[in-house]
């Protein structure tokens, strides 16, 4: 292998950031070189900000290795200290926001792939299923207004007390999970239970971290979204309920304006027979034009 050039002995603390910078500087990849030159560059002005201690730094380390140890198939603690520092949302807002697009939000620890497929029309509760029902109308809209159909639209929420499928022994393997295929009006609909709000998961090191905040952990109500359509960008989001408690403090910073969708309490003219009371939303969502991508699940 052909290594970088030799940068030198460490003089001193002045210099040692020019000095990594040295070091960095033959990286072969240019996407790589710049986000590490960068990456440097701001972690020794922070460091040079705080003065981290010995003790400190070592704090560091611990937190760093607990986080990692707190992940498994079924939860991925780096993805929600991501959501808790804001670094989740402010990456999705950077790159979906804009135009007359709708708001990307972050994908969040809970998205898992190969949920089932549905029919406009189907329930993604399973039979017996708690809660009050909710039917979903949605549309799928370019910036110009037209509508595209044929999009795949993945959806997943929690359930009415709280929590996704793959946290809670009670529900069904994949339950409130679905994959929709937008209709020649590139619309979308379904039937599902109204989702609660919740806490993220506090076992770990970040519930820790949120507990020294004095933050409370809870995130408003609302259902995940990702929208693939050939020809645009991929748009992840959430859609929240506008009468749900912690709109104003969500810890994973995930409300946007546009994404607080009308959760509308009804008693009369539902689109399938329901015992009472139920739940509607309609929501209309705006891609825009770009590369369609997938995102990667981060738990199995
Ligand atoms: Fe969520």
């Amino acid at each position: 292998m052909d290594y970088a050039t030799p940068f030198g002995i460490i003089e001193d603390a002045d210099t040692m950031t020019a000095v990594v910078e040295a070091a960095m500087r033959d990286t072969t990849h240019p996407r790589l070189r710049q986000i590490m030159l960068a990456l440097v560059r701001h972690i020794h002005a922070f460091l040079r900000e705080v003065r981290l201690s010995d003790q400190e730094f070592e704090q560091g380390h611990a937190f760093l290795r607990a986080v990692g140890e707190t992940c498994n198939d079924k939860h991925n603690e780096v993805v929600l200290l991501a959501d808790v520092l804001g670094i989740s949302t402010l990456v999705t807002l950077l790159n979906n926001s804009g135009d007359s697009r709708t708001s990307g939000a972050l994908l969040g620890p809970f998205f898992r792939g190969g949920a089932p497929r549905y029919e406009n029309g189907d329930d993604i509760a399973a039979k017996g299923s708690p809660g009050l029902p909710l039917f979903v109308r949605a549309k799928v809209l370019n910036t110009r207004g037209e509508r595209i159909r044929g999009a795949t639209v993945d959806v997943w929420q929690a359930s009415p007390i709280g929590l996704y499928e793959n946290q809670d022994p009670e529900q069904p393997e994949m339950n409130l999970r679905g994959q929709f295929r937008t209709d020649e009006y590139g619309e979308l609909y379904f039937r599902s239970v109204r989702p609660s709000g919740y806490p993220v998961p506090t076992h770990g090191p970040v519930g820790d971290l949120l507990a020294a905040q004095r933050r409370h952990p809870y995130r408003p109500a609302h259902i995940h979204f990702v929208i693939v359509a050939p020809g645009y960008a991929t748009l992840v989001t959430q859609v929240f309920a506008d009468d749900s408690d912690h709109l104003n403090s969500d810890v994973a910073f995930g409300v946007t304006r546009d994404l607080v969708g009308r959760y509308e309490l009804r008693d009369a003219g539902a689109p399938e027979p329901v015992n009472g009371l139920f739940y509607t939303l309609e929501y209309d969502f705006v891609l825009a034009e770009g590369e369609s991508t997938h995102p990667v699940p981060p738990i199995k």
